[in-house]
């Protein structure tokens, strides 16, 4: 790996900012350039630095994949109106089910949303556009998993040999390239983002797809999207680094209304971490766990068993694919 790393303590975060947005304005010349906002935080400041150095000649999109958490696209949307930055909304569904179709290895369905994402949905809209580039917002530890083999992050390309000027007609920067989360975050605040958004959890770039064990579908993605706004209600004030709720494939025993019910597993996971290189779960209150626990069995169809993870990572990873 040839990328250096910036490490929080050596990091002048406003020279840092000027120096990323001089490097994206002389990238990108008199032309234009996309990205697109994921509903994590390395997008959104990735769409600031962008915007500072490009004003309109960068279009912001959320690409609906239909893997996104309950509400997303409003809210990027409204958030990003605040700040001055219009953000187009495609749907793009459709696209991404009939990828996932079929597939229940973790590495073939991130393989199959990489392709679906940057060559059918942002492939189209470059050419249309007439963009060059695709900003992005891959950190420092994205690329430290994937060289390592750990996974393969949705957003890494180069590193796995993947050309994207010759795979997908168009270059991609990628500025947070050489830092990781807590300076991210810190980069965001500086350059003008809510904390709503900053201090925003992170999220995975397969979305609720890597939180779904097995086949994904609509009706799982609808299931796992009900309990993460269930777990995210609960847990936001808790002060841990990432909370999740993932879907397992297979079902157990359970008793509904005195007959049986053999029905779905819910696991919970929520995180203490620093950077997500290592994480340990967090402690959370046995009240707020048996709250999540009844209000998921409750509300949400099919459901009869709540667990929450006591793995550390490693040798678990935070998501679950
Ligand atoms: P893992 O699951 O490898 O996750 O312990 C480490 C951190 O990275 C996030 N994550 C991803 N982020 N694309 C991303 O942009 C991905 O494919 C991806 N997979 C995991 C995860 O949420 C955690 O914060």
């Amino acid at each position: 790996m040839n990328i250096k790393e910036v490490i929080l303590e050596n990091l002048n975060i406003a020279s840092y900012i000027e120096e990323k947005v001089n490097e994206i304005a002389s990238a990108v010349g008199e032309g234009s350039a996309v990205n697109a906002l994921s509903g994590g935080v390395d997008s959104a400041v990735v769409t600031m630095l962008g915007h500072k150095a490009l004003g309109d000649r960068l279009k912001s999109y959320f690409i609906n994949s239909g893997l996104m958490r309950e509400g997303e696209p409003r809210q990027i949307v409204s958030w990003f109106a605040q700040l001055g930055v219009t953000v187009i909304v495609i749907d793009a569904q459709s696209e991404f089910f009939e990828a996932l179709k079929g597939k229940t290895d973790p590495e073939e369905k991130r393989e199959a949303i990489t392709h679906t994402f940057y060559k059918k949905v942002f492939g189209k809209l470059v050419k249309k556009s007439g963009a060059k580039y695709l900003l992005q917002g891959t950190n420092f530890t994205d690329i430290e998993e994937t060289v390592a083999g750990i996974k393969r992050q949705h957003n890494i390309l180069e590193q796995l040999g993947i050309d994207p000027q010759e795979h997908f007609g168009y270059k991609i920067l990628e500025p947070l390239i050489d830092v990781r989360k807590p300076a991210i975050r810190l980069i965001g605040k500086a350059a003008g983002l809510q904390k709503e958004i900053y201090s925003r959890p992170p999220f995975p770039g397969p979305a609720l797809a890597a939180r779904v064990i097995g086949e994904v579908t609509p009706e799982k993605i609808a299931l796992v999207r009900a309990a993460t706004a269930i777990v995210e209600r609960h847990l936001s004030t808790s002060g841990a680094f990432q909370y999740l709720a993932l879907l397992h494939e297979d079902r157990v025993t359970g008793i509904r209304n005195g007959k049986r019910d053999f029905g779905l597993q819910i696991e919970i996971r929520c995180w203490d971490s620093e950077d997500a290189v290592t994480a340990s779960p967090t402690r959370v209150p046995y009240e707020i766990l048996e709250k999540m626990a009844s209000e998921i069995t409750s509300m949400i169809p099919g459901v009869t068993s709540v667990t929450y993870n006591i793995t550390q990572k490693p040798p678990s990873t935070i998501e679950p694919i």
